[in-house]
């Protein structure tokens, strides 16, 4: 049975904030916690959750792992705090050191997080900006662990925008040696500085960039999709629907991997758009149990953030 253990982060703001070895634990310890082998209690620490964005799984996840743990949870809401008039970061940051044992965030800019965590004397966890979505991933590759036993010979296909999704499997691909491959329309890939971090994290040549999805997904054991237009690029939808023509994922793309590979999708999901509804309620999904592993994923983080 694994125990919660000390990460040499005191937060979690990016995927390369944990090492391979520590990835590779929390994936076990949150298993023990998903089989139920595990009862460990955090007791009577307070999670403060600050969503500048909407979310249904993480926040709820969050919620449920803080409890299981033996904890609580509060919501800072930005609009019935002082956070919407504008008080700074770094007086709210300091403040809420007084009151809360952890923070996790959901804003726009990576800038604003490590601010929080410049103040906040605590953990801080990213719970999605617009670089990254680390705890998202780290609910993905338990998922791919669960399907193929571990992540030799894994190769990992994203079809769809170089987004914060992209970016924290980018990353965490490169940590634990996957080959990750993304397929996107001309104009759409990952940020430069992310993909030559990712070759210098592994520099065996694994991440790959297609502008052919039927070429990209060839001999791949996952395809993962995210929607086209994120939270915060509303207004560009109707552009990035036309350039996103044939990046659907089908049946026809599962065929062409070949592999009958499983599918990915981190929800909500535009069904019609950037994946089928046939697929994802077929019989290579595995969505909604990827789902369900952001709880126990992150209750493995939470044990080993306030422990
Ligand atoms: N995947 C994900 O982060 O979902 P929510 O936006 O519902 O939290
Ligand atoms: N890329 C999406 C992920 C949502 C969980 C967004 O940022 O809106």
């Amino acid at each position: 049975m694994y125990k919660p253990k000390k990460f040499d982060t005191d937060n979690f703001l990016s995927s390369l904030d944990l090492k391979k070895e520590e990835i590779l634990y929390l994936l076990e310890l949150a298993k023990n916690f998903k089989d139920k082998q595990s009862s460990f209690k955090v007791k009577d620490k307070v999670l403060g959750l600050i969503f500048d964005k909407a979310s249904t799984r993480t926040r709820v996840s969050f919620q449920v792992a803080m409890s299981r743990l033996g904890s609580n949870v509060i919501e800072i809401n930005r609009n019935t705090s002082q956070i919407g008039r504008g008080e700074p970061i770094k007086d709210t940051a300091r403040v809420l050191s007084r009151y809360c044992d952890a923070l996790a965030i959901r804003t726009f800019k990576q800038v604003d997080l490590v601010e929080y965590a410049k103040w906040f004397k605590k953990p801080v966890i990213n719970a999605l900006t617009d670089l990254e979505h680390p705890c998202q991933a780290l609910a993905d590759f338990l998922t791919i662990k669960e399907e193929f036993g571990g992540f030799k010979n894994i190769i990992l296909t994203f079809i769809g925008d170089g987004n914060n999704v992209a970016n924290s499997l980018i990353f965490t691909g490169a940590l634990l040696g996957v080959e990750v491959r993304i397929a996107c329309p001309k104009g759409f890939e990952p940020k430069t500085s992310i993909i030559k971090r990712a070759n210098e994290i592994n520099p065996n040549n694994s991440l790959k960039i297609f502008h052919d999805p039927s070429i990209a997904v060839k001999g791949a054991n996952v395809l993962y999709t995210d929607v086209w237009s994120s939270m915060g690029e509303e207004s560009e939808s109707s552009i990035k629907d036309k350039n996103f023509e044939g990046f659907t994922v089908n049946q026809d793309l599962i065929n062409r991997a070949n592999n009958d590979p499983i599918v990915l999708h981190c929800l909500p999901a535009y069904r019609g758009k950037e994946i089928t509804d046939q697929v994802i309620e077929g019989k290579n999904s595995r969505i909604f149990n990827q789902a369900e592993n952001r709880l126990h994923t992150q209750q493995a983080l939470l044990a080993c953030l306030l422990s």
